[in-house]
């Protein structure tokens, strides 16, 4: 299944991934980190960069819902799966396949900070750059991109191309045969 233009290929993508974990590794040296991938989108970047984390490290889901099938957020989230895990005292890394306007993250993390967690960090495969409707802080940032709506890696449209190992512009001609 092809997906339009390739943005970013499945050697930048693993390439980069390395260098975040790597850097993730040299700033939680000497602690236990609980990771939290947000789902559905990001669980492709959590397996690989789970593989370039050399630290003591858990792993914990949640699941939020911000889009129905279009292309816009409706700026409203919907925690669909919480924790397993208590988060209060840990230290917290969020990865996110992609922020947008942002809503979403700063939904979660006003609702994890609740949890007095002793940090909380997060990690996102791509930012798209001056459209955030609230300001986010991305410790660490994969790939910077443009406005456009993205598929593959993780990321959906209309729950497909998730698939796809890399990441793609949807184009007119895509939407008009998924
Ligand atoms: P935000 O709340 O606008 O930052 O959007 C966050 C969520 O919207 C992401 O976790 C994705 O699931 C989805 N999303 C935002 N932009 C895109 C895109 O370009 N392609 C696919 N999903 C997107």
């Amino acid at each position: 299944m092809e997906a339009g233009r390739v943005l970013i290929s499945e050697e930048e993508i693993a390439h980069r991934l390395k260098e975040m974990g790597d850097e993730i590794s040299r700033d939680y040296r000497g602690e236990r980190l609980l990771v939290v991938g947000v789902l559905r989108g990001a669980f492709m970047v959590m397996a690989d960069l789970a593989r370039h984390i050399s630290i003591p490290v858990e792993f914990d889901f949640m699941a939020v819902s911000s889009y129905g099938s279009s292309t816009k957020t409706s700026g409203v989230v919907r925690i669909l799966k919480d924790l397993d895990e208590e988060i209060a005292g840990r230290h917290v890394l969020l990865v996110e396949d992609i922020v947008d306007s942002g809503l979403t993250l700063d939904y979660m993390l006003r609702t994890l900070r609740l949890r007095n967690p002793s940090s909380i960090e997060l990690a996102t495969l791509l930012l798209k750059e001056g459209v955030q409707r609230v300001p986010v802080e991305a410790r660490y940032v994969g790939f910077r991109i443009g406005p456009e709506f993205v598929v593959g890696y993780g990321l959906d449209y209309d729950q497909l191309y998730r698939n796809l190992p890399y990441v793609g512009v949807l184009d007119e001609h895509s939407l008009g045969v998924c």
